[in-house]
Order: structure tokens, then sequence, then C-alpha cells
């Protein structure tokens, strides 16, 4: 019996990866790619956030005016995650559209659980109980050297998280590196190799796509 969906399934797609590694600029083609294909309109969805609640969620995770543990921020995240595949995810591949997020648990995993000494393992329980449904079909970590990453972003705002220091984010894009390797959530992950440029970074992940479409 083969794991693969039926062809005509709606699949969900997540692209992960440090600050500035390409994320948006990836998933707004990701989803031009599929409705080319002849898929229906994609949803495109960013972590935190997306609904009206998971933006508030976000503003009190990210917002420079509170302080917080990065057990809370875990918490925090899987609490918006909850709301978004409520809400967006499950219904729209309910309808037949294709789902393709920014960050998931892979960000939780990496700024949180390791990065942020939460502990992996407290993050894998706790995502797995309370935000693991439904799972995303394929997950594409973006891999790009933090200084090629934060110089892509320029002089942009910085997020209390984005303002973390230099060694905080090293220790996040290892975190991430190992993530594609040792699959903590288990399902499809791929590595792809976003330090190039644009155009060969989306043919690497429409590759990793169509495998699974
Ligand atoms: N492969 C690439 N080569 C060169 N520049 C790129 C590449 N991918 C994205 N960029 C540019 O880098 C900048 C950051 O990209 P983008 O906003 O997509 O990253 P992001 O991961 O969504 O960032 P953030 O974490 O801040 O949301 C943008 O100006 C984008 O045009
Ligand atoms: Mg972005």
């Amino acid at each position: 019996m083969s794991k693969s969906p039926p062809r005509d399934r709606a699949r969900f797609f997540v692209l992960d990866g440090v600050d500035g590694c390409g994320k948006s600029t990836l998933a707004a083609r990701l989803c031009g790619e599929l409705e080319r294909a002849g898929r229906a309109q994609p949803l495109h969805l960013r972590e935190p956030g997306s609904t009206k609640a998971g933006e508030a969620i976000r503003a009190v995770a990210l917002g420079k005016q509170y302080e917080l543990a990065p057990a809370v921020e875990a918490l925090l995240m899987a609490a918006a995650r909850r709301q978004m595949l409520d809400e967006l995810v499950a219904p729209a591949l309910a309808a037949g559209r294709d789902v393709v997020c920014e960050r998931f648990h892979p960000s939780t995993w990496a700024y949180q659980g390791v990065a942020g000494a939460v502990g992996e393992k407290r993050v894998v329980e706790l995502l797995k109980r309370w935000a693991n449904e439904p799972a995303p079909d394929l997950v594409l970590i973006l891999d790009a050297p933090v200084e090629v990453a934060l110089a892509r972003r320029g002089g942009a705002e910085r997020d209390r998280i984005e303002a973390k220091g230099r060694a905080f984010h090293e220790r996040v894009a290892a975190a991430y590196r190992r993530f594609a390797e040792e699959k903590p959530f288990g399902g499809r992950v791929a590595a792809i190799d976003a330090s190039l440029p644009t155009e060969r970074v989306a043919a690497q992940v429409w590759e990793a796509v169509r495998g699974i479409l």
C-alpha cells in the first residue's frame, strides 16, 4: 500500500528558516506555481498570525514592550498555531485549496526549543499534543547563512525575537539544519539551499513540491 496521498487532495506546505532567508518571497512564488499547475488558488499564511486572534497573539509574542521567557513564547506560538489550523488550514484543505504557510513547528523547535533552551523534547510534546492536526504534507527548510539572510533584510525594523543578537541567530540556523536531518515531528522534510539566487531556490522548492503532487 502506498503512503502517497491521492493526486486530487489539497496539500499543506510549510516554508521555514531564519529571518530574511526568503520565506515570503518563495511562498508567494510557490502559490503562483501551484495555480499555474492548475490547482485551486492556494491559501498563503504566515505564523504566528494570519487569524485575527493569531495576529493579536503575534503582537504580544513579538512586541518589544513585553518581556517573555522562551517557554511563554512557545506556548503563545502553540496557541496561535492551533487557532490558525482550526480557523484557516483545515477548512481550506477540506475545500480543496492547498495551503502555503511561512513558519510552523520548525520555528518553535529552533527558536524556543534549541536557541531559547526550552528543550527540544518539551517543544515536540507541546506541539504534537496541541497543534499537530492537520499536519504538513511537506516542510521545506530554507537554509542560508545568517549573514546572508540578515543582509537581505537590510535595515528592516527588528521585532523582539529578531533583536536577540548574532549568537542567538547562529544557534537558530544550526538548529534548522539539524531539524532537516532529524525530522523531530516526522513527515516529509526537505532542505533547500537558500543561499542561491531566487530563481534557483524556487526551482529546488518546486522540484520538492512536484514530488508530492
Ligand atoms: N534567493 C534570494 N537571493 C537574493 N535575494 C533574495 C532571495 N530570496 C529573497 N531575497 C530578498 O531578500 C529579502 C528578504 O526576503 P523575504 O522577505 O522573502 O525573507 P523572509 O524569510 O520572509 O524574511 P522575514 O523572516 O523577515 O519575514 C527580500 O528583499 C527578498 O527580495
Ligand atoms: Mg517574511
